[in-house]
C-alpha cells in the first residue's frame, strides 16, 4: 500500500529516476502522486535550501515531470504514490509532506495511530498544517526535534514517537543525506555505482542495482556519501547485510502485452513448469512440517485465501490430512486453539499483507511454528517465518493476482502428493495442467471465451458455483470478475444454491458452473439444472459438455489439478469482460492496491 521511491547519489537526474521508479511502483497505490527534489543550479549548489515539489491527483500513468523539475539537475529526490487512508484524494493530501519552513520532506507508508495527539501538541506550538493526513505530523515533529539536535537523531526521535506500523523516507534540504526508517511497512535499499536507492519494494531498484538490503523493523538507514544502518531503539550501528536479488528487468515490463494482467496470465505456463521441476524439495519440506504438526492452519487474504482454501481440499483428498483454513483478518479470533505444536502456514504473494503479518505475530506469541509460502524474498512475512517456501512466480504487477495463485496452489498440490508419498504423480498432473493452460491461451480458444463475454457483458450480476476444489475455484473466479470488470459476481458452493442463492436467478442470469470429472460432477450438474429451470444462462467449464450448458468452455481432465486451468479460463474471461465493459486499465482496479499494509 503506497509506493515509496527515493534516490541520493552522483547522478544529476534524481527527479527523473524517482519518476521512473514510481511508475514501476504505482500498483501499490494510485490515488495521487508527488515528488520533492533538492534542485541545484548548474554549478550544483543548492539554490534556496528548499525543495521543488510537484503533486498530482490521479494515476501517474505516463506523466512527465514539470518543466521546473525536468530542466534542473538534482542529486536527491523522493516520491510517493498514494492509497488514501487519512484524508481524501486531493493534491494537499498527496505526499511528500513538508514542515513549516519547507525544509523537511517526508514520504510515508502506514498509519500514524497517535497522529491526533501529536498534531494537537504541534498545533499548540504554532505549527501550521495544510493537509488532513496523519503523515503531515511527521515533518513537523522532526522540525521540533531539529531545534535541539541533528538531522539523524531528530528523525530517530520523531519516528520513535509514532505508534503503528510505519515506513518513512525523509530529506532535509540543508543536508545531502536521506534517511529511511521503518517499524512495519516494507523498505528495500539498493546500493548502486551511482548512489543509493530506497523503495517500498525492489521494483524499480533492479534496473540500477541488484545489491540490496531489506530493512528490518526498528532499523533506520542514513544514505549520503556512505551508508549507515542503525537501530531505532538504541541508536547502535548495525553492519549492513547485503543480498543479491535475481529478478530480471523483463519481469518489470509489459513487453509486447497491453497490460500486466494478460502478460502475467501468460506467464503462468512457466510458473507451473518451474514449480513442477524445481519445488520438489520445498514441497517435501512443507509436507514434513504438516505431518509432524498437531494442528495446521493455512491462511491468506484475497486470492491467497482461496489458494489456502483449495489447500484444505488438496490435503484432505490426496494426503488424507486435515488442514484448517482461515482468512487472514479472522485468524486472530481463532488463536486460542494454537499451541507450540501447531503449524501456521501464511500464504501471500507480497509477503506484506498486514492481516497476515499480525496473524503471524499472534501465532508467535503462542510459540507456534510458522512456515510461510511467499513470492517476495526478504518481505516481512518471509522474515517472520521459521521456514520459508518461495513461489518463484517473479514480480506480479497487476493488482489482480493470477500467476501467484497458480504458484500457490501448485506448491500445495505438490506438497499434498509429497505427503502421500506420490510426488511424481503430482508432478505429472502439473505438467498436464500446464499443457492445458497452453491450449487455453491460444487465439482460437480465447475467441470462444470472447463469444461468452459478448453474451454476458451487459448483465449486472453473475453467479459461479462449484463443489469441493471447484468451490475454491468458484470463489477465485468471482473475485477475478468483480475486481477486473466491476460486474457483481458471487461464488457459492453448489449445495448452498437452494439455501438462498436460487432466489436471485431470473431469466437470463448468467451462472458459471465449474464441473470437473470428479465426485462433484453429478451434483453440480443437478445444481446447473436447477438454475436452468429458473431461466439462468449456464456457462459450463470442465472436461465434459452437458446438455444443460448454454455455453461451454472445455478443459482437460487433469484430476486434482483440473481446477488450475479452470481458474485460468476465469482469468481470461474476467480480463476480456473488463475490456468489453470499457475498463481501460484492468491492471489497476479502482479503490484497490496490490499490497495491503494497513488494517
Ligand atoms: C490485495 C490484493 C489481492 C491479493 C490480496 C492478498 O487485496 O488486491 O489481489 O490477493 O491483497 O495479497 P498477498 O500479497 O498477501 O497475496
Amino acid at each position: 500500500m503506497c509506493g515509496i521511491f527515493a534516490y541520493v547519489g552522483s547522478d544529476n537526474k534524481a527527479s527523473q529516476k524517482v519518476l521512473e521508479g514510481l511508475k514501476l511502483l504505482e500498483y501499490r497505490g494510485y490515488d495521487s502522486w508527488g515528488i520533492a527534489s533538492r534542485i541545484q543550479n548548474s554549478k550544483f549548489k543548492i539554490q534556496n535550501s528548499k525543495f521543488t515539489l510537484e503533486k498530482h491527483v490521479g494515476k501517474i500513468g505516463n506523466a512527465e515531470l514539470s518543466s521546473e523539475l525536468s530542466a534542473n539537475s538534482s542529486q536527491l529526490a523522493l516520491g510517493h504514490t498514494r492509497w488514501a487512508t487519512h484524508g481524501g484524494v486531493t493534491v494537499e493530501n498527496a505526499h511528500p509532506h513538508l514542515d513549516c519552513k519547507k525544509e523537511i520532506a517526508v514520504i510515508h507508508n502506514g498509519i500514524v495511530e497517535n497522529f491526533q495527539e501529536i498534531k494537537h501538541e504541534l498545533v499548540k506550538k504554532r505549527h501550521v498544517f495544510t493537509s488532513q493526513t496523519d503523515t503531515e505530523v511527521i515533518p513537523h515533529l522532526i522540525e521540533e526535534y531539529l531545534k535541539k539536535e541533528g538531522f539523524a537523531s531528530s528523525v530517530k526521535d520523531a519516528f520513535n514517537r509514532l505508534k503503528g506500523l510505519n515506513a518513512i523516507v525523509v530529506a532535509y534540504a540543508p543536508s545531502s543525506e536521506i534517511i529511511a526508517a521503518k517499524t512495519g511497512s516494507p523498505l528495500v535499499m539498493g546500493h548502486a555505482t551511482d548512489g543509493f536507492y530506497i523503495a517500498s519494494d525492489a521494483s524499480g531498484i533492479i534496473k540500477h542495482t541488484k545489491k540490496v538490503i531489506f530493512l528490518k523493523d526498528n532499523e533506520m538507514v542514513i544514505l549520503g556519501k556512505n551508508i549507515q544502518l542503525v537501530s531505532l531503539s538504541g541508536g547502535q550501528k548495525i553492519t549492513p547485510r547485503y543480498e543479491t536479488i535475481n529478478w530480471k528487468i523483463e519481469d518489470e515490463e509489459k513487453g509486447a502485452y497491453k497490460h500486466f494482467l494478460i502478460k502475467e496470465i501468460h506467464e503462468q505456463l512457466n510458473v507451473i513448469e518451474y514449480i513442477a521441476l524445481n519445488s520438489l524439495a520445498d514441497s517435501n519440506k512443507l509436507a514434513n512440517l504438516i505431518d509432524k504438526a498437531f494442528g495446521t492452519f493455512m491462511l491468506g487474504c484475497g486470492t491467497a485465501s482461496y489458494a489456502a482454501l483449495a489447500g484444505t481440499y488438496l490435503f484432505s483428498r490426496i494426503a488424507k490430512k486435515h488442514v484448517n483454513f482461515s482468512i487472514g483478518s479472522e485468524f486472530t479470533y481463532l488463536i486460542d486453539y494454537l499451541t507450540p505444536e501447531s503449524l501456521v502456514i501464511p500464504i501471500s504473494q507480497s509477503g506484506e499483507t498486514i492481516d497476515v503479518v499480525s496473524s503471524i505475530e499472534h501465532a508467535k506469541e503462542k510459540s507456534s511454528k510458522i512456515a510461510a509460502v511467499v513470492n517476495v524474498r526478504g518481505s516481512t512475512i518471509y522474515r517472520q517465518a521459521d521456514e520459508k517456501i518461495l513461489l518463484y512466480a517473479g514480480p506480479e504487477k497487476a493488482v489482480v493476482g493470477t500467476k501467484s495463485f497458480t504458484a500457490m496452489v501448485a506448491i500445495l498440490l505438490l506438497s499434498a502428493f509429497s505427503l502421500a508419498k506420490k510426488q511424481n504423480e503430482g508432478k505429472k498432473l502439473l505438467h498436464q495442467a500446464s499443457k492445458n493452460i497452453r491450449d487455453i491461451l491460444k487465439e482460437n480458444y480465447i475467441k470462444e471465451i470472447k463469444k461468452v463475454v459478448e453474451k454476458i457483458k451487459k448483465k449486472e450480476h453473475i453467479y459461479i458455483i462449484g463443489r469441493g476444489l471447484s468451490y475454491a475455484a468458484a470463489l477465485e473466479t468471482s473475485l477475478k470478475i468483480k475486481e477486473t470488470s466491476y460486474m457483481h459476481a458471487e461464488g457459492f458452493a453448489g449445495g448452498e444454491l437452494k439455501h438462498g442463492v436460487i432466489a436471485l436467478i431470473e431469466k437470463g442470469t448468467p451462472c458459471i458452473v465449474i464441473a470437473p470429472l470428479d465426485e462433484t460432477y453429478d451434483d453440480i450438474i443437478s445444481n446447473a439444472a436447477e438454475i436452468a429451470a429458473r431461466g439462468g444462462f449456464i456457462i459450463g467449464i470442465g472436461p465434459k459438455n452437458n446438455s444443460v450448458f448454454d455455453a461451454f468452455l472445455p478443459t482437460e481432465d487433469c484430476r486434482d489439478a483440473t481446477f488450475i486451468p479452470q481458474v485460468v479460463i476465469a482469468q481470461v474471461l474476467a480480463y476480456n469482460l473488463a475490456l468489453s465493459r470499457g475498463i481501460s486499465d484492468p491492471d489497476k482496479p479502482r479503490n484497490l492496491a496490490k499490497s495491503v499494509t494497513v488494517k
